[in-house]
């Protein structure tokens, strides 16, 4: 029996029209806005564990979990009882609180890599200050970027970065300025020479090199770990600052990210999305002589009135008190390799071209099949298939963020009958676009 049905899309389509009136493009971020593939924006009221419920009262397996914060599912239930009994104290004081220490306590004591972090309110925040820290520190003005690398909206990392930007055709930004852009040099991913010829080229003016040790912005560009470690050697040797941006990648595919899954040692790191539980938070973070620059200890400002917020600190010390436990990076890896294995091995036994690419409980849909792409330009750029099997996905009650260019995400909350429904859905939906 097929799982296929019709979905009523009335009343998201009617929330639609109202908020184009509202907000551009009816949304408040772009990628949101369905753009790139078919129909308009499903309006989502409810979830809980893996599933959301739209408007229109359509459930759906949900694998875009926020794009990712959300690692144990909706509406965890200590989440939940944390965030409630914080805001029986009030929202926001700005002033410290407690629960900021905690938080910090619970980090830090299981993380190597940083001795000392501030706490903002989104990853672009975390991001755009930790750069001003690195140039800071260094006393030099020149970042290294790598392209399909997304690192928030922040102007000077706005520059061949992503999947927002690529779903709408641009390599970077209208309104960011010239100067601002000739500061940051662009390099291809997993290219050495690249590299050593930029660094010869820019020889004690580059502060910094920052990269998503696993890009997963812009496909899943899961790079050769000979190409990390050479990008933290050159780093030391050239006295530039290697910047690990781990807004993905942190809390995800290890308790301390890509850094401890790789055994690599960035200079300064940058967090988001889980470590709020689904509220807005965002981390940076380095060695004690680097955040002794930061104000008010030191010379490089940054503040924010809403930073540690009390309630996203609560959420954040819930979700991660679970993370840390024993077993449950394994575990969740274990769950998302079996998912993966059985709908490439269907792909595979009926010859599609087509993988699901995957590290930790992050997948991509590759439909450049067996191809180990590494590099943003090799992607191919027709979404005609991520349109159709988007499609065929929403129809069998299966929710995948709206570009062919983002991963998606398996939680905690994803049990194994979920994703045995799951994969047969994607079997379906991979006949479908394979029928063309
Ligand atoms: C690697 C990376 N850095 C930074 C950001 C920006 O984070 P935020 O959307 O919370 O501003 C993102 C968001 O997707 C990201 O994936």
């Amino acid at each position: 029996m097929e799982t296929k049905k019709t979905l009523s899309r009335k009343t998201s389509e009617e929330l639609f029209t109202k908020s184009k009136t509202y907000f551009p493009g009816g949304v408040n971020s772009p990628v949101r806005a369905f753009k790139s593939v078919e129909g308009s924006p499903l309006f989502i009221k409810k979830g809980d564990g893996c599933r959301i419920w739209d408007e229109d009262d359509n459930e759906f397996i949900d694998f875009c979990c926020s794009w990712g914060p959300l690692i144990l599912g909706h509406n965890h239930p200590s989440i939940y009882e944390k965030v409630v009994a914080t805001m029986q104290n009030g929202a926001s004081f700005g002033a410290p609180t407690r629960l900021e220490n905690e938080l910090a306590e619970l980090i830090l004591s299981r993380n190597p890599y940083i001795d000392k972090l501030r706490f903002t309110s989104s990853g672009t925040e975390a991001v755009m200050s930790a750069l001003r820290l690195a140039r800071g520190y260094t006393g030099k003005t020149k970042i290294i970027k790598f392209e399909g690398c997304y690192h928030g909206h922040s102007d000077a990392l706005l520059v061949k970065a992503g999947s927002g930007l690529v779903t709408f055709g641009e390599s970077s930004s209208a309104g960011v300025t010239e100067n601002v852009a000739k500061d940051t040099l662009v390099l291809p991913l997993n290219d050495i020479e690249a590299l050593k010829k930029c660094i010869v080229d820019y020889a004690g003016e580059i502060a910094c090199a920052i990269i998503e040790p696993i890009p997963a912005n812009n496909g899943l560009l899961l790079q050769d770990k000979s190409f990390l470690i050479a990008l933290r050697e050159i780093c030391t040797e050239n006295e530039i600052l290697l910047f690990f941006d781990e807004v993905i990648s942190g809390f995800r595919v290890a308790f301390s990210g890509a850094a401890e899954y790789y055994g690599i040692t960035p200079d300064i790191v940058t967090y988001g999305k889980i470590i709020g539980g689904g509220l807005p938070v965002g981390a940076y973070g380095a060695k004690k002589e680097i955040m002794a620059c930061v104000s008010p200890d030191g010379p490089v400002y940054q503040a924010g009135t809403l930073s540690g917020n009390p309630v996203a600190m609560a959420a954040g010390i819930a979700q991660l008190s679970e993370c840390a436990k024993p077993e449950f990076y394994k575990i969740l890896e274990a769950t998302t390799a079996h998912f993966v294995h059985e709908i490439n091995a269907y792909a595979e036994a009926k010859k599609y071209n087509f993988e699901l690419v995957t590290i930790g409980s992050i997948f991509w849909l590759s439909f450049d099949g067996k191809k180990r792409i590494q590099q943003a330009e090799q992607i191919n750029p027709d979404m005609t298939s991520f349109k159709i099997i988007h499609r065929e996905l929403l129809n069998r009650g299966v929710y995948l963020g709206p570009s062919g260019y983002e991963v998606g995400f398996v939680s905690a909350a994803h049990k194994p009958e979920d994703l045995q429904y799951a994969i047969r859905a994607f079997c379906e939906s991979l006949d479908c676009v394979f029928a063309h």
